[in-house]
This record gives C-alpha cells, structure tokens and sequence, in this order.
C-alpha cells in the first residue's frame, strides 16, 4: 500500500504541489553520473520534488551544463553542477544525505549485465571512496551494473574506510517491481498503479524472482513462464529495442526518483515506507548471500525492517533456489575483486 501511495504521489500530486510546496526539511541530494541517460532524467525528476533542497550533480562531462538548465525550472530547490575533479566531488558530496550512482556503461545487445562488471566495477568503487570520505553518513543508492556485485563492492569500499553502515546502502531494484507491476496488468487488463508485484533476490536474469502468488494471482504454464522471463529479461527487451544505444534510462530514472522519494519520506517521519531493495540480509546468509532484495520498510536511519519472503509457491521455490545459486557467485565476485583491487 506503502509503494502504490508512493507512486501515484510522486508523479502526481507532488508534482503539480511542487511549484509552490515549502520542503518538510533541508535535504541535499547528489546525483554522480548525472549528464548520462539515466542521470539526466533522474535529476528533472528531483528537481520536481519539493522534499529536496539542494540537488547536486557530478559527472566526468557535463555536470554544470545540466545542472543550469535544470536549475532554471521554477522549483525551490537550489541545483549546482560541479567540475569534473577532486574538488568538485568533494563538494558535491559534502553534506549530501542521498547520493544516487547511475555511473558507468550500459549494456549493448548481447551482453549480460556482467560483462558490464569490468568497466563499472571501479568507477563504483572510486565514486564510493569519495562517498565515504565526505558524506559518511549518507544514504547510498546503487543504480550502476552489475548490482548484484557493485553493491557489494561499495560494501567493502566503506568497510575499509571505517564507515560501512548496512542501514544506508541500497542496491536499486524498484524497476524489477515497476515491470512485473505492469507487465502482469497487461495481462489482467487492471490498473497498473494499483498492482505492487513482490520481487526478490537480485537485478539480474535468473536472480530476479517475482512472487505473483503473494498478490493472489495464479497464471500457469507457458503463460506463467512467459510472465517470469519478460520480468526477468525487461532490461534485455529494451537493451534490445534501442540496438546498441543503451538500455532503460527513462523507466529507471522513474524508478530511482520514486526509490528516492520514499528514502525522504521515511527520513522525514512518515511511517509505513516499504520499497523493494537489495540491501545486506540475514534472510539468505547462510546459503552464501549476503545480499538480497526483499521489501523492506525504511526509517529515518534507512533500513528499518527487512520483510522475509513470506509464502511462495513450488514453482516459486524453483525460482528461488536458482537464484540464490546465481546472485551468490555475483555478490562473491563483487566481494573478491573489492578486496583485491582497492
Ligand atoms: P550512460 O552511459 O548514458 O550514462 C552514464 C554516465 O556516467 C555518463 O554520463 C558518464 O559520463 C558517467 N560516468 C562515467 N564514469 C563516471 C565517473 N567516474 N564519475 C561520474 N560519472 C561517470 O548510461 P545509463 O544508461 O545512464 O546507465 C548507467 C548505468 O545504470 C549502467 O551501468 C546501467 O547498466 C545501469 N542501469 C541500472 C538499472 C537498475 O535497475 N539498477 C537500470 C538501468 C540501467
Ligand atoms: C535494466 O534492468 O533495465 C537495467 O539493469 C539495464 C540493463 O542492462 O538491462
């Protein structure tokens, strides 16, 4: 309910209020990677939010253009741009409470998300050193691929500088929930605002595990199976669509704004906040996970309460059991590499 509540608000209500809202509280948000095809629309869509005060943008090319055009929109909130070197990170970082990372390259078809682990693994990296230097403290939004693994990577990043708080990292997977939500009210003929598909497990292929059951559907056979993989191949149709130019960048941008939103609400008291993340979990730990995607209610420190998986199905368990086989061997990689290449 938490989640339905937070779409229709962000992309409703709270946009026409934003021109005149006054924020509940001061919040600086941070954007690195923001010139890209994510980071672009991401940014508009917190510029539209009157929760944030000061929107604050990085990227090695680009920041300050985006950042004045953005920053001419009649919302409240005070946008800069900052140079692509160690001053302008800092700067950019410093006192920010949200920092969202779409940094790094996208997938091209044929790819999986990771053979995209080479190139992004240290651009998270590096951009998490400067995360836990000067803004210690702040939530940390992974949208960069594979996030199965660059989560866990930031993990190491924080833990080697003393300031790991397993709170505040998340591993962004609220699209897998806004595709599952709308690919079953395709097939339903409902309203997809209203539907809230409960994903677990990772952001990637066979990791992504939609439990249709839990919101009392029951598709069989071909048709469930059909469902299962557009859940969780989506990032592959579209990677597919755009033949070579990149993958979902306006979707995501929805799904990290509305992710985003429901971190402010929750910091700024409402009670009740529930998204689906992928954030350090007991719920698999002993089968090698220490990561897991489930929903989990957020608080004014971020995490406050991890959601078990609750009652699946055999063909869900399936699912399951394949997934905590793969995301394993993800988080692992990621894991190795943080600690070999620091
Ligand atoms: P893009 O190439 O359009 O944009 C990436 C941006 O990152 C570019 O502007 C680039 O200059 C910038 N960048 C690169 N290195 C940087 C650094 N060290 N510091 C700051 N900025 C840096 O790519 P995109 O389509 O926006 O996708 C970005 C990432 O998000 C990809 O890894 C993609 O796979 C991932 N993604 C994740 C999800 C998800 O659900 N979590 C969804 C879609 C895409
Ligand atoms: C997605 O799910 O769309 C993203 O992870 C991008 C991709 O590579 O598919």
């Amino acid at each position: 309910f938490a989640t339905r509540h937070v779409t229709r608000s962000v992309f409703g209500a709270a946009q026409r209020r934003a021109f005149s809202a006054t924020a509940a509280n001061a919040t600086k948000v941070a954007v690195l990677g923001s010139t890209g095809g994510i980071g672009q629309p991401l940014s508009l869509l917190l510029k539209l939010n009157p929760r944030v005060s000061e929107l604050a943008l990085y990227d090695i090319v680009g920041g300050p253009g985006v950042a004045a055009d953005i920053s001419h929109i009649n919302t409240k909130s005070n946008v800069k741009g900052y140079a692509p070197d160690a001053a302008g990170i800092k700067e950019c970082l410093t006192g920010a409470e949200i920092v969202l990372i779409p940094a790094g390259v996208p997938r091209k078809p044929g790819m999986t998300r990771d053979d995209l682990f080479n190139t992004n693994a240290s651009i998270v990296r590096d951009l998490a050193k400067h995360a836990a230097e000067n803004c210690p403290d702040a939530a940390i939004l992974i949208i960069s691929n594979p996030v199965n693994s660059t989560v866990p990577i930031t993990r190491e990043v924080f833990k080697s500088k003393g300031v790991y708080n397993p709170k505040k990292l998340f591993g962004v997977t609220t699209l897998d929930v806004v595709r599952a939500s709308r690919f079953i009210s395709q097939l339903k003929n409902t309203d997809p605002a209203n539907e809230n598909i409960v994903v677990v497990g990772g952001h990637s292929g066979a990791t992504i595990v939609p439990l249709l059951s839990q919101s009392g559907y029951s598709l069989e056979g071909k048709q469930l199976d059909d469902y299962v993989h557009r859940v969780q191949f989506g990032g592959d149709e579209v990677v597919q669509a755009k033949d070579g130019k990149g993958s979902a960048t306006l979707s995501m941008a929805m799904a990290g704004a509305r992710f985003a939103e429901s971190l402010l609400k929750a910091a700024q008291g409402q009670k009740g906040v529930i998204e689906p993340t992928f954030v350090e979990s007991d719920l698999f730990k002993d089968q090698g996970c220490d990561f897991f995607a489930s929903n989990v209610t957020l608080g004014p420190n971020g995490v406050e309460e991890i959601h078990p998986v609750g009652k699946i199905t055999e063909f869900e368990q399936g699912l399951l059991d394949k997934c905590v086989s793969d995301l394993k061997g993800n988080i692992s990689k990621g894991v190795e590499w943080a600690k070999a290449n620091p």
